[in-house]
């Protein structure tokens, strides 16, 4: 992996900044009259969690969870291990997972029996990005910013070995 080049932009700032207002506004739609807990998925989400929590016109809380299907390797190893888990009691909540992209759907899968094992009343989730040719489970985002081709993305909070998440902008590493 040492000569990986960035590749063209996919996403732009800007489109992921109407993506984020079009899905706040359908969420809000959808959630009228109660309440909603934003769970977001270290690190890789903390980008899109801020922009996508601003147009979101609901009570909300939010909390954070680090989950884990992968190492250093860009291969999923199907074991799913929380490093960090959600503080917030979910009993009874609507729960709304906001995940940066969603690959073979692993982590997803478990994230959403997880909390659906904490009692949460609903769960549904909010992707900034979906990979649907490497899905190996049946999970779907309920709400989703862009789908991909099967490429390694990086950028806007998206990393290749803890590198990339600063870009402001969706790309890809080409070697
Ligand atoms: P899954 O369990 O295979 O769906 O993997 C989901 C997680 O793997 C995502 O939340 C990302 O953190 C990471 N991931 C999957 N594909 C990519 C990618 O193309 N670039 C960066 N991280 C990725
Ligand atoms: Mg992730």
């Amino acid at each position: 992996m040492a000569d990986m080049t960035i590749g063209t932009i996919l996403f732009t700032e800007e489109q992921i900044q109407k993506r984020a207002e079009e899905l706040g506004a359908q969420i809000t739609k959808d959630y009228q009259g109660e309440e909603l807990v934003l769970i977001g998925t270290l690190k890789g989400a903390i980008l899109w969690m801020a922009d996508l929590m601003k147009r979101i016109d609901l009570d909300t809380e939010i909390d954070f969870i680090v989950a884990s299907s992968y190492g250093k390797n860009t291969t999923t190893s199907g074991i799913v291990k929380i490093s960090k888990d959600v503080e917030l009691d979910l009993e009874g909540k609507h729960v709304l997972i906001v995940e940066d992209i969603v690959d073979s759907g692993v982590t997803l899968k478990r994230l959403t029996e997880y909390f659906a094992e904490r009692k949460a009343k609903s769960v549904k989730v909010c992707s900034l990005l979906d990979k649907p040719s490497r899905r190996i489970t049946d999970i779907k985002p309920d709400y989703l910013g862009f789908e991909v081709e099967d490429l390694f993305i990086i950028g806007y909070g998206l990393d290749f070995d803890q590198k990339y998440r600063n870009l402001p902008y969706i790309s890809y590493l080409e070697s």
